[in-house]
């Protein structure tokens, strides 16, 4: 296989949700663990580190020092968005990345019929025809800090929109989780280092994603891939 499958529906083992839909629940995020048949899997991060991982740039916002030098009040810090990893959006089709996406079949892949019904069916909401790509590489030390993916200023995502991520990760990663909040509290885990995984989330709600930790000596070669696929409601 030089290419991916042509639809989502071809790449997964057969899923059953044994959740709710979101639609209506407090818990906004499904997670289905090993979802992505092992041979794509590998074929897939294969062809991502390939042909995708020229047209990555560097992503980096570090933690101001100002936010604690310029603090004058105790207990009112507070945190913006704090990341660093490796990404690509796959918007533009006249973008260097957009094109490598779609010469792997990776663009044909994310806007699959098969995936949108997949991401319908786990939200419970009618979504958009065709949603925003963006892929994101994981390298060690590579985090997502606490933040929401609110978007009040834009009419079209101030009231939620789903998002269908698949993770694929090599066999060098030892550990990353993703953290999210649940009826007032940032204590749900999910472990994304596992081989494969894919997540339908409602967003807005607040999560993080903890620095990818490699096994020991396989620092230089440690990924985790994301395939993002972000869809307004209709
Ligand atoms: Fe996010």
């Amino acid at each position: 296989m030089s290419a991916f499958p042509t639809d989502f529906a071809s790449a997964i083992r057969s899923a059953k949700n044994p959740y709710p839909v979101i639609r209506g629940d407090a818990n906004r995020l499904r997670w289905f663990p090993r979802l992505i048949r092992p041979d794509v899997r590998a074929t897939a991060l294969q062809l991502l580190e390939t042909h995708l991982t020229p047209h990555l740039r560097l992503a980096r916002r570090p933690v101001d020092p100002a936010l604690i030098a310029d603090m004058t009040q105790n207990y009112t810090e507070a945190l913006p968005k704090s990341l660093r990893n490796h990404t690509a959006m796959l918007n533009d089709p006249r973008s260097a990345a957009s094109k490598a996406a779609k010469a792997i079949g990776l663009t044909a892949f994310l806007t699959s019929t098969s995936l949108k019904d997949f991401a319908e069916r786990v939200s419970g909401y009618p979504l958009s025809q065709t949603p925003g790509l963006q892929v994101i590489c994981y390298h060690p030390g590579d985090y997502v800090g606490p933040h929401n993916d609110h978007h009040p200023e834009e009419a079209h995502l101030r009231d939620g929109y789903v998002d269908l991520q698949i993770t694929l990760t090599n066999d060098d990663v030892a550990h990353q989780s993703l953290l999210y909040e649940h009826n007032g509290f940032f204590n749900e885990v999910v472990d994304i280092a596992i081989p494969s995984g894919v997540s339908v989330s409602h967003l807005p709600f607040w999560h993080q994603v903890t620095p990818l930790q490699a096994r020991r000596g396989r620092e230089a070669t440690a990924r985790r891939w994301l395939l993002l696929a972000s869809f307004v409601r209709r």
